[in-house]
């Protein structure tokens, strides 16, 4: 049996092709595309395993995906390949229009002919699972509650504007041609191996080389987090067991606002790695001019999905944070070959230049 993941050289695509491999014997052909956000020095322990098939490509390209589905035969496709930053959408929309919208237009095309051609009993085995986020829903003022699968979808950023529009069509190649989809829409993960340019690595990385902790406006601005760990075992879950069809929301149960996280990191780091001058690494987090259009709060209601399928995060964030500031004090040379742009030097040389 075979799974294709697309974007698996990414943070969460990395950490649930990593997880996968661990609980499974079960071969991952993993396609991606290695931009920026790619990086296969997570997926380093893999390198001797048969198990898992690297293909550098992109969800665009239909031709390659084509052959990958007829060479390899999956029985399901995990799609976390995007643009996924909010702060680049806003500097340059059209890369996310390129991949979120066009790319998974082009992947659903592709998935869609393979599976038509399946026998019978293939055909209803198999998945389509699209991996979203809480960002489609819009924002939420202090007193509304949490977002359900119900909520209206009203995306403020050219980043969730694309993600929505990705939902949408996954919906629809599900109601109009039969495609058996799933949908997850998640809230902000975080753990080991974030790519620096997010909020949490960014301040443990900061924090450590002494560098400013910036924070958009007040810095209250709420986000549910959800440990990257839990995320994956709730996609394990909703390929499982999941409605054809249906949408389900994965959160943490963590709502905090982003003054708070990094306050955490902080006093953890405060412990763990004390600074010599033995002042707080809080002395460093600097105000900066807020987002365009930042979106207030998002929380999730992740009920259907605990209702249904017997999923719960097993992490609180108190037990999240830590480990994963743990993992960064434990791996500086995946951080030193992230901040030094060395990882890409390893993939060109794996896998020749790449544009
Ligand atoms: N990180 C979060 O907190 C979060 C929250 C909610 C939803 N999501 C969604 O989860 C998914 C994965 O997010 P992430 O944080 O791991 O993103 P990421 O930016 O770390 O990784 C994205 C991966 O996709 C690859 N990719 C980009 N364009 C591609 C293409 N055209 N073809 C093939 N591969 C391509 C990149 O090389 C990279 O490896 C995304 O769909 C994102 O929208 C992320």
């Amino acid at each position: 049996m075979t799974i294709l993941v697309t974007g698996g050289a990414g943070f969460i695509g990395g950490n649930f092709v990593l997880d996968w491999l661990a609980q499974s014997e079960e071969t991952v052909v993993n396609l991606d595309a290695l931009t920026y956000a790619g990086n296969l020095d997570t997926l380093r322990s893999l390198r001797d395993k048969p198990q898992h098939v690297f293909i550098h490509g992109s969800i665009g390209d239909r031709p390659l995906v084509e052959k990958l589905l007829a060479e390899h035969r999956p029985r399901a496709v995990i799609n976390f390949a995007a643009e996924s930053h909010v702060d680049r959408s806003i500097h340059g929309p059209s890369d996310f229009i390129e991949t979120n919208i066009v790319g998974t237009f082009n992947l659903l095309e592709s998935v869609r002919g393979y599976w038509m051609g399946l026998s019978a009993e293939d055909k209803q085995a198999f998945r389509f699972l699209h991996v979203s986020t809480d960002e489609v829903y819009g924002t939420l003022s202090p007193q509304d509650p949490p977002f359900a699968e119900t909520h209206r979808y009203e995306p403020n950023s050219p980043y969730s504007a694309s993600k929505a529009a990705s939902d949408h069509l996954v919906r629809a190649w599900h109601h109009t041609y039969g495609l058996p989809v799933l949908t997850t829409n998640c809230s902000n993960n975080y753990g080991p191996y974030h790519f620096p340019e997010k909020l949490i690595p960014l301040v443990i990385l900061n924090a450590l080389a002494g560098k400013p902790l910036p924070i958009y406006g007040d810095g209250q601005q709420v986000r549910d987090w959800l440990y990257v760990k839990d995320h994956c075992s709730a996609i394990r879950r909703v390929l499982e067991a999941g409605r054809l069809g249906e949408t389900y929301n994965v959160g943490g149960w963590n709502e905090k606002a982003n003054l708070q996280v990094v306050n955490t990191i902080c006093a953890i780091l405060d412990e763990l790695k004390p600074r010599a001058d033995g002042a707080s690494y809080a002395a460093q987090i600097a105000f900066v001019q807020d987002r365009p259009g930042h979106d207030r709060r998002y929380a999730i209601d992740a009920r259907k999905l605990e209702r249904e399928l017997g999923w719960k995060p097993a992490e609180t964030f108190d037990s999240g944070i830590r480990k994963t500031v743990e993992w960064y004090l434990a791996n500086p040379q995946w951080v030193e070959n992230v901040a030094s742009g060395h990882y890409r030097d390893w993939i060109d040389q794996q896998y020749g230049q790449i544009a």
